[in-house]
């Protein structure tokens, strides 16, 4: 694995101490001058990246912007993609796994992800994740740290030990109101299924709506023992 730290772990600490209490801007403009073209947004177009996406419009509205494209969205990602991309002009980065669904059910049997999700999650998110972030030093995400236990401890600014690259995570400290009084405000586009009781959205197969009262990713994997993909633990 290359590693592309250029930062020791106290420096690193020091500038998530910096922006702690700084708004998501603040370290989305110190990131976006710091690493330019090096650092890269990751998309799901989720309620916490159509945040991000609209956010760097004003701040460094070249920096690129990728998708892992499971080809298993649901057809609402896909448009809420194509409505964003009116919107701002931003060219999402498509990012395919090695294997076409075809191949994959030869190769593994039909429907993988309801037989082995973790294996499937690894095919289809985690190698192209792996694969594209060699190309940066640095990547943003919308991961909060009230989504999940896994998350608690997300930092603003983190080294990615996992992919070896920078972490910046300019929403961590933010709630579900924030997020959305902020796609209130300023009429950013977003997932029409959010208003569908799905508060989370991956993948159609692996995504369902969650009940008055369950936890917001109950929704995700539902019925297997898991709760994180790979793409942040
Ligand atoms: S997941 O790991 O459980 O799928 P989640 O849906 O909560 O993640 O999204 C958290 C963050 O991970 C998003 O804000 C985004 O930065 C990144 N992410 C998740 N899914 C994708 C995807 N398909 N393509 C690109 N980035 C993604």
């Amino acid at each position: 694995m290359t590693d592309h730290r250029d930062m020791s772990p106290e420096e690193i600490q020091r500038w998530a101490d910096r922006f702690e209490n700084e708004r998501p801007e603040d370290l989305l403009y110190w990131a976006t001058k710091r690493y330019g073209t090096d650092i890269v947004l990751a998309s799901s177009f989720g309620a916490e990246d159509v945040v991000l996406i609209d956010m760097l419009q004003n701040v460094a509205p070249k920096t690129p912007v990728f998708y892992l494209d499971t080809n298993k969205h649901f057809p609402e990602t896909y448009e809420t993609r194509d409505r964003l991309q009116e919107r701002y002009g931003v060219p999402f980065i498509q990012v395919l796994p090695k294997l076409t669904l075809e191949e994959q059910a030869e190769r593994y049997g039909d429907n993988l992800w309801s037989t082995n999700p973790t294996l499937c999650c690894n095919l289809r998110k985690v190698k192209p994740l792996t694969d594209i972030l060699k190309q940066y030093r640095a990547w943003i995400t919308g991961i909060r740290r009230e989504q999940a236990p896994t998350r608690a401890n997300a930092k603003k600014v983190e080294w990615d030990g996992k992919f070896g690259l920078l972490k910046c995570n300019p929403l961590a400290s933010w709630t579900y109101d924030d997020i959305w009084s902020y796609i209130r405000v300023h009429d950013v586009p977003y997932n029409p299924l959010h208003d569908q009781h799905y508060p989370s959205i991956g993948c159609s197969v692996c995504t369902r709506p969650v009940l008055p009262g369950e936890d917001p990713r109950a929704g995700r994997w539902s019925g297997f023992a898991k709760t994180e993909c790979g793409l942040h633990k």
